[in-house]
């Protein structure tokens, strides 16, 4: 695989967003997706395990089931883009069901070398298709795989593992405004989309009894200790997973347990917290199968057809740029 990489100052910019987001009025916040370096990206495949959390495995069970169905539908001949490659397991499936018909260029874009050179080795065994990964954000490198098509060549991006959900509402509609923008009428997009679910089985799947999301959520403060120099105290943190009703998400957040002051110097704070303070760390919305076609609807996209998971409600829906 050949990796067009950027040399960005990736340790400062975490810098400015600690320092902003726990220096907020009101409730202090992470952006969640500092939640995957190493460590956290580790402790995410182990998540997607657990006999609690059944979202990765619903994701992988459809496109496993119905990624025949899917290339079916597009027309001639498909690049593949992929937004946050993972481990390249899921696109196995759908990769393989395109070399039926014709060799394919892959190019998964992912801020993540880790992840990148993973999902090389996942799926180098593919004879039938090249790959180019992108070392960058999502739209900044579906803008570098919009830039190489070939004339006539139709483009596949793959948003899979409800990664949108990660997204508030509003910041989802516009991304997707983002990608359809990039696109050209006869592109598709395949987002996958985890689906509204009772509260007992949301608080399950983001608690779990093992405590590995509680690792994977704590582990942030671990991060900032490692590489900002913080001397966050995790015996004085806990781990609260919490409904939020009114935007039908479950809400990760990471409680002091006791007051105390944290500092940071390479983020150049000291943070005060009470006791039972929260950091808010992640949002993970639910949607329904309606929502979701009308969000793709508004960002330009016709809602093609939409596969759900008899096991665990999750969708796959393909949308097609008009
Ligand atoms: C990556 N993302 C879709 C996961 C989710 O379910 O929102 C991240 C996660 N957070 C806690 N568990 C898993």
């Amino acid at each position: 695989m050949v990796v067009h990489a950027i040399t960005a100052n990736l340790t400062y910019e975490f810098a400015a967003d600690v320092r902003a987001g726990l220096t907020k009025t009101g409730q202090k916040e992470l952006l969640s997706k500092y939640l995957y370096d190493d460590v956290g990206s580790a402790l995410f495949e182990v998540i997607s395990h657990l006999p609690e959390y059944g979202l990765t495995r619903a994701d992988e069970r459809l496109l496993r089931r119905y990624a025949g169905d899917i290339v079916e539908r597009l027309a001639g001949p498909v690049a593949v883009a992929e937004l946050g490659s993972g481990s390249g397991k899921k696109t196995r499936q759908i990769l393989e069901a395109l070399c039926r018909r014709q060799r394919t260029s892959y190019y998964p874009i992912e801020i993540s070398p880790t992840a990148l050179a993973m999902c090389q080795r996942e799926l180098s065994d593919i004879d039938c298709i090249s790959i180019l990964g992108f070392e960058r954000e999502y739209l900044d490198g579906l803008l570098e795989v919009a830039a190489q098509r070939h004339t006539g060549q139709h483009l596949l991006v793959l948003f899979l593992g409800s990664t949108i959900g990660n997204f508030d509402p509003m910041a989802g509609l516009k991304f997707l405004n983002q990608v359809r923008r990039i696109l050209q009428p006869g592109d598709s997009l395949l987002l996958g989309t985890d689906l509204v679910k009772s509260s007992a089985q949301l608080l399950a799947a983001y608690d779990d009894r093992l405590g590995v999301t509680a690792a994977f959520n704590l582990n942030l403060l671990a991060r900032i200790n490692r590489e900002l120099d913080g001397n966050f105290d995790l015996a004085h943190f806990e781990h609260v997973a919490k409904i939020n009703h009114q935007s039908r998400s479950v809400e990760m957040h990471l409680r002091s347990m006791r007051r105390q002051t944290v500092n940071i110097p390479a983020a150049g704070v000291a943070v005060e917290f009470l006791e039972g303070e929260t950091i808010w760390t992640e949002s993970s919305h639910k949607y329904s199968l309606e929502e979701v076609c009308q969000m793709s609807r508004t960002a330009g996209f016709r809602c093609d057809v939409q596969w759900v998971d008899d096991q665990w409600p999750f969708a796959e829906s393909l949308l097609v740029a008009e």
